[in-house]
């Protein structure tokens, strides 16, 4: 698991030209923002979108979102423009398009203070498969499905179920564990379509992913809900923690909560829950008084 414990349910792509967008991530409920200078920004608005979203950052006001920039990949002629502009700026990270392997990432940690953390899309098929490798960098601090472009480069058909892609999302999870770095999901396009949207985030979860990368504000709520400890999964872990407390007393070392077995890899998860479900209770408490 990865040391950052901070919330990741939502992580909210922003065009860093759209400055209206800029100024209305302060005030939705996303537990992350990943303000981009990438693919949503034609490259004739590079140099501005540069000095737009940096403004925006200075300005702060973002309060406990993570503040990730994504910026062009090392083999654009833009990337450089993109760290210089962030000079004044203080990111929690940046996000690296297009990676395939753990070279790039040290290229990107040369130029860097060592306080950013550095975020990889995986959305290659070489990425993909040197997932681990990439994870294992000691600046890589987290992973996001990039499936547009996976698809596109694996010649895949969207599929409602993301059959084509299912073992490319859990490769990417398998590493981003094993190494203890985020793994968010990949964006669901059509941002209208809650149904859909409710289905990809439920798989992402099941799957283990940490959060889903979101495009429109539409899709928050949603990805917040689904990703969050729900009141009855808190509550069985309450119960589990309890009834194999009394077992241990007993000196039994397995206890049953409703007809299933609870062994301490359990009390484990159901910790970890707990402890996610305060942070985000902590976080909802402090967004609403401003402290
Ligand atoms: N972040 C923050 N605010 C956003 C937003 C985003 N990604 N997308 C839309 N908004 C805001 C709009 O500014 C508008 O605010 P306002 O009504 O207070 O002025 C409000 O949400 C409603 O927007 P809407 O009119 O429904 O959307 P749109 O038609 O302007 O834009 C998209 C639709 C898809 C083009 C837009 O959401 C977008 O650019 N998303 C990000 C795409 C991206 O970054 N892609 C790269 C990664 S895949
Ligand atoms: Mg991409």
């Amino acid at each position: 698991m990865s040391e950052d414990t901070r919330p990741y349910r939502s992580v909210l792509y922003i065009p860093g030209s759209k400055q209206r967008a800029l100024e209305k991530a302060r005030s939705l409920p996303v537990d992350a923002i990943i303000l981009d200078l990438e693919d949503a920004v034609t490259p004739e608005a590079k140099p501005a979108a540069r000095k737009t979203l940096a403004t925006a950052l200075s300005e702060g006001g973002y309060g406990a979102r993570v503040q990730i920039v994504r910026i062009n990949g090392l083999d654009t002629p833009w990337w450089q423009d993109d760290i210089a502009a962030l000079d004044d700026c203080d990111p929690d990270a940046i996000l690296l398009p297009k990676v395939n392997s753990p070279d790039e990432i040290q290229r990107l940690a040369d130029v860097l203070a060592p306080s950013v953390s550095i975020w990889a899309m995986l959305e290659t098929p070489l990425g993909v498969l040197n997932a681990q490798s990439i994870a294992a960098h000691p600046r890589t601090a987290g992973f996001v499905v990039g499936s547009n472009d996976l698809a596109k480069e694996l010649n895949c058909r969207f599929r409602a179920d993301r059959l084509p892609l299912i073992m490319a999302l859990q490769t990417v999870l398998l590493a981003a564990r094993a190494e203890g770095v985020i793994a968010i999901d990949g964006v669901y396009n059509q941002f209208k379509d809650a149904a859909g949207l409710q289905f990809e985030c439920e798989q992402g979860r099941d799957l283990g992913f940490d959060g889903k990368s979101l495009i429109h504000p539409a899709q928050i709520g949603l990805a917040n809900q689904v990703f969050a400890p729900s009141a009855s999964e808190i509550s069985l872990a309450q119960r589990q923690i309890e009834a194999f407390k009394q077992a241990s007393d007993a000196g039994q070392g397995v206890a049953v909560v409703d007809g299933t077995i609870v062994e301490n890899l359990h009390v484990e998860t159901a910790q970890r829950l707990l402890a996610k479900a305060h942070v985000i209770a902590k976080q909802a408490v402090a967004a609403q008084t401003g402290v």
